[in-house]
């Protein structure tokens, strides 16, 4: 039997051609270190976009994963288990919701929360309101519906006819919002922090305005937290931070530190109208996927870990304001806890990709928020000197790109 060379030039024969991964196959990691198949290692800033929230190879996790391998790895909704019981238990704890739905990924859980905020408003005001708002640049999935509430065309293009009676609106503008929510809104949702839209915040002022023009028209809110949610911003869910509730909301992601999870977290109020039968996933409250996620909640929501985050943030953004000192090339380094977006000036708008290839080439990993935003989502309990060595790295990354570039011109 002859084995095929396992390398990247495999993947452009084997592989469906939706993404274009880096050009080294990492083959381990440990803690905020990647290392590939020639051995060479990488600083990881990118956390596998806010999902690798206890670095790699965490022993916490390793040994959930391991001790529910031994036991029990799958039954399907046709019994519960212990694991996703522990774990719904400690979300509803945790958090403002009082039931949970599990599934496996952040644009299922969103699918299911856009599900019930139609189904709830049929139920309980008829099936005239049943009117989605959310907002320009907002990223909530790849699913038919979740591309469709995203506030991105481009992830719909190609894909018409998409699902109806979804609008758009920017984001922070309570104006915009008023003019069109009514009686026929079912539900407005919207993302704490806009990730994929380039880390935008929202306005607290604006949170606060969303949530009381929900309550004037009987609309439900849904924060999508899949890339805010689990520590990301020092809170374990960013609402805390805003000082808003939502009415449902989802996460995924961090949750399951690396392994496939997600959910949908509601209040009492709404969580009925997903009666039986009305909605499911088969892998949705797995035992691997729930132990693992119980050992990263158990790991995260704790006062130090939580805490530490606005610790490693000041590092960060001390190292990015040297770079800039010394480059003069970021307009704004915005971002909140280790969710961290630093805009390129105006006149390099559009290449943030150069920048993460250099990167890579330099050792360390980024992520790219959009053409004009690098953005790093690293492990919450990164090392002070894995931040230093990635940003020596990264400065030197960026020295190159300068470089070139005013050699090219
Ligand atoms: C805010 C937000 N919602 C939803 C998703 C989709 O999650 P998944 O890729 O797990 O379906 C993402 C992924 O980047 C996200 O950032």
């Amino acid at each position: 039997m002859t084995t095929v060379p396992v390398t990247r030039a495999l993947f452009d024969d084997v592989m469906v051609p939706n993404y274009n991964p880096q050009q080294f196959v990492p083959v381990r990691g440990e803690g905020s270190r990647v290392w590939d198949q020639d051995d060479r290692e990488y600083v990881d800033f990118a956390g596998g976009i806010a999902v690798n929230a206890l670095g790699h190879a965490h022993p916490a996790l390793v040994a959930a994963l391991k001790d529910q391998a031994d036991k029990l790895w799958h039954l399907s909704n046709t019994c519960t288990n212990e694991p996703a019981l522990r774990l719904a238990k400690k979300l509803t704890d945790a958090t403002f919701a009082d039931k949970v739905f599990f599934c496996s990924s952040g644009g299922e859980a969103n699918e299911a929360a856009f599900k019930l905020a139609r189904k709830y408003a049929y139920d309980n005001f008829g099936p005239e309101k049943h009117e989605i708002i959310a907002f320009t640049q907002a990223f909530h999935g790849r699913t038919l519906f979740t591309v469709s509430v995203g506030g991105q065309q481009k992830y719909r293009e190609g894909f018409e006819p998409v699902p109806g009676g979804i609008s758009h609106v920017p984001f922070n503008d309570i104006e915009a919002l008023k003019a069109a929510i009514s009686d026929k809104t079912c539900a407005v949702v919207m993302e704490p922090i806009q990730g994929e839209g380039g880390i935008i915040p929202a306005d607290p002022e604006f949170a606060r305005a969303v949530r009381e023009l929900c309550d004037e028209h009987n609309a439900v809110l849904v924060y999508d937290e899949v890339q805010t949610g689990v520590g990301r911003t020092g809170h374990l869910y960013a609402y805390e931070g805003l000082g808003v509730t939502p009415d449902i909301m989802t996460t995924a992601k961090a949750l399951g530190g690396g392994f496939p999870v997600g959910a949908m977290l509601c209040t009492d109020k709404v969580a009925p109208s997903l009666g039986f039968g009305t909605h499911g996933s088969t892998y949705g409250g797995n035992p691997l996927a729930c132990a693992v996620a119980e050992a990263a909640i158990d790991t995260i929501n704790t006062p130090e870990v939580l805490s530490g985050v606005a610790d490693k943030r000041a590092i960060f953004v001390e190292e990015l304001e040297k770079i800039n000192a010394k480059h003069q090339i970021f307009k704004e380094i915005r971002g909140e806890g280790l969710l961290i977006g630093a805009e390129l000036i105006d006149v390099w708008h559009g290449k943030a990709a150069k920048f993460l290839a250099a990167a890579r080439d330099a050792g360390v990993m980024i992520l790219v928020a959009g053409p004009n935003v690098l953005r790093m989502t690293p492990s919450l309990i990164i090392p002070e000197a894995d931040i230093r060595e990635g940003m020596a790295r990264l400065d030197q990354a960026i020295s190159h790109v300068l470089e070139t570039e005013t050699a090219e011109a």
